[in-house]
Order: C-alpha cells, then structure tokens, then sequence
C-alpha cells in the first residue's frame, strides 16, 4: 500500500476519540424518500432482487453516498435476509411488509431450523461488502447489520409485522422452552452471519433489537438481552476489535439494560434526552442518535438547530450522529441533503453559535 490511509470519522468515534464533529450516517438512508430508489424499484419490483442481486444492492447503498457523502454506508439489505437459509423463508410485500408464510408455531417447525451456512446460503453478502469497501475506500466506513434474536423471532413466529406481538409473547408466557429453543438457534446463527460481515468487509455492525422495547424489562431480561449477549460474545471471541452498535426502538425504560449487551454503541431514539442517555449509559458506552426522523420535516433553521442541540448535549467523545429510527418515506430529499451538510460543518457552526 502506498500513500497515507486515514481513519474514517464514524470508526474513529466508535473507539472514543475526542472529534472537532460527530461522523453521521441515517438509518434507512437508502430508500423510498430518494427518487433514484423509487425509479429503481420500478424497474425491479421484487425486494429480495433489489436486495440479494449484487449490483443492485451495491447500486442502491452507493445512491445516499453519491449524493449526501455520509460518514457511514450501510449495505442494503434487511434484517431478515439470513432467514431463508435457516429454513424459513420470507418475502416482503409492498404496503403490507415482511411476510413469513407459513409462521414457526410448532416445536416441530422449530427443530428444522438450521444452522445458518453464510457462505453457501448468501455469497451476494460477500460481494457487496466487498465492493462497498473498495468504493468508499477510507472516506467513510461500512456498515453491517443484522437482526436480533427476539426481534427475528417476532417476525417469524407472528408472520408480519404486529402491533401487540400477541403470538410472540404467548409462547413466552406459556411455551418458554420452546421459544428459548429457537431463540438459542437463531442467535447462534446470527453470531456465524455477523462474522461473516466482518470478514467480507463490514467495519462496523448494528444490531436491530427493533421490537424488544415491546418487552416489560423482567422479560426483556428473559428473552432478549441474554440473545444479544450471546451474539455479542461470539462475535467479540474472534472479532474483539470491530465495534457494535445496539438498537432499539422506544428504549427510553431501557437503557442501563443496553449497556449490559456487551456492544460499544447504544442507539437511542428521540424519546430520551441524549445528556441523559449519556449518564445513564456511563462512560465505556458510546452513544448514537438520536434526532425525531419528523424533524426532517421541519424548516431548515429547525432542523440546524436540533442538530446543533443534539451535539452539544453528546459531547465530543464516543457519540454517531443519527436519527432515532430510519428516515421517513416523503422526507424531503433536499431536507436530508441539508441534514448531513449541516452536520458536517457542525464544529465551525457551534463555533458561531457558541
Ligand atoms: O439503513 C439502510 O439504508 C439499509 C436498509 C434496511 C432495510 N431494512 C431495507 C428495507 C435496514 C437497516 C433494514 C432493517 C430492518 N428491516 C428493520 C430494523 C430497523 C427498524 O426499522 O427498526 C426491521 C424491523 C425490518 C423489517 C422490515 N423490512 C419492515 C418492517 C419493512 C417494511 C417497512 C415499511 O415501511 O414498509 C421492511 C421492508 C424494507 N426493508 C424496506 C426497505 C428500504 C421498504 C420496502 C421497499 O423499499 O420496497
């Protein structure tokens, strides 16, 4: 190698160094709020195609780069793409979202899942995570991500996407040892995929625990944290240097519980003050967020401001600037460009502002 390689901003936050700007990055930044995306999904209407077809999804996690330069990219792709190669497969319906037909129910169903093989079961992974790193090269840095074990227990087990996780929660209250059996094999799986990530090129990974905010914290303990325990010390037994961020949504009641993962970034959404994040989660965490994605709504002057504000309140150590969940379909386009310009210009603006 010749020439001088620099530290991307969002990596060298993630190990805590003091910055002149938090690095940032949207979650959900490819998507329907681009008109590129949109055009692209009429041609190729099938989101398994977009996604699992390498140079369509290289294509579309490469569309917020062109246009914003974010600080991180993330690989297009869902958190229920490793699913098909345990045995269960899915599809994702428009308007209606992820369907798994037919849902796991039975013990039965739950003993053919298999252990998942990522190299056989999602080479597409390996060539986009590839690709991705020789695009950006040291001017950002690649995202990975996956799914939890509870949250991809809930969408395999109720089928769709659900307001009250009513079948999820009465298997737990009712059948544990059947959904701690398949709690354990997903997890395990989910450990192998995200290795998988990092040898293919992933710098940092992200963690969707979406819905175990739908969990009294006595079950969270029971049925989600002890998952993302055992995914997290897996993958940090051979891959203790590469970062990971957890997040889940509406996990105000949660956070101190967040910490204990063993991840070195909790996302946290809008709901919590970030100050008040920060002293909850301590000093060793890091913390991402966690700006309302309906602030892109606002005037221009709104949404500098709330930046502004949500920096000052992080601090300059260990803190990834992001919103508290992905981006919003309609979100004006011109609005996220205005989001990342102004968060990469946030230290002379705090200088003015200060
Ligand atoms: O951040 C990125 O740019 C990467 C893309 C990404 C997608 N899904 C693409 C996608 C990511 C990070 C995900 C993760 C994901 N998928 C989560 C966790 C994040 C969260 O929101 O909490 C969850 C719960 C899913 C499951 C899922 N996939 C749902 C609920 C839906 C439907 C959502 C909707 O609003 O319709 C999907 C489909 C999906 N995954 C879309 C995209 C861009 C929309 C479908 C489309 O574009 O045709």
């Amino acid at each position: 190698m010749t020439g001088s390689t620099q530290i991307p901003y969002l990596l060298r936050a993630a190990r805590g160094e003091v910055l002149d700007r938090p690095p940032v990055w949207m979650m959900r930044q490819a998507g329907r709020y681009m008109k590129v995306y949109r055009d692209l999904r009429e041609k190729y209407p099938s989101f398994r195609e977009r996604s699992e077809n390498p140079e369509l999804a290289i294509e579309i996690s490469m569309q917020p780069f062109r246009a914003f330069q974010p600080d991180g990219v993330i690989l297009f792709s869902d958190i229920l793409t490793p699913l098909p190669g345990m045995g269960i497969p899915f599809d994702i319906i428009e308007s209606k979202g992820p369907i798994i037909d037919p849902p796991i129910r039975s013990l039965e169903q739950i003993e053919k899942v298999h252990p998942l093989d990522p190299a056989e079961s999602l080479p597409f992974i390996r060539e986009i995570l590839q690709t991705l790193r020789q695009e950006v090269g040291d001017k950002a840095t690649v995202l990975g991500f996956v799914g939890a074990p509870w949250t991809l227990a809930a969408y395999a087990i109720e089928g769709k996407s659900s307001k009250d996780y009513t079948i999820i929660k009465s298997m737990a209250f009712s059948e544990p040892a059947m959904l701690h059996q398949l709690l354990g094999k997903i997890a395990d799986s989910i450990a192998v995929y995200v290795r998988y990530q990092i040898d293919c090129g992933a710098q940092v990974v992200q963690m969707f625990d979406s819905w175990a905010g739908q969990l009294s914290p006595q079950d969270y303990e029971t049925f989600a944290m002890p998952y993302q325990q055992r995914v997290v010390q897996q993958v940090k037994a051979t891959h203790p240097d590469t970062p990971m961020i957890l997040y889940i949504n509406g996990s105000a009641g949660l956070l101190e519980r967040m910490a204990q993962s063993g991840v070195d970034i909790v996302s946290v959404d809008w709901t919590v003050d970030i100050a008040e994040a920060r002293q909850r989660l301590g000093s060793n965490v890091g913390v991402q967020g966690n700006i309302d994605p309906c602030v892109l709504f606002g005037s221009q002057d709104f949404i500098r401001e709330r930046i502004l504000d949500t920096i000052r309140k992080a601090g300059n150590r260990g803190h990834i600037l992001n919103l508290g969940h992905g981006i919003l379909p309609g979100t004006p386009e011109e609005n996220a460009a205005f989001f990342f310009e102004t968060a990469k210009q946030a230290d002379k603006l705090l200088a003015v502002h200060a």
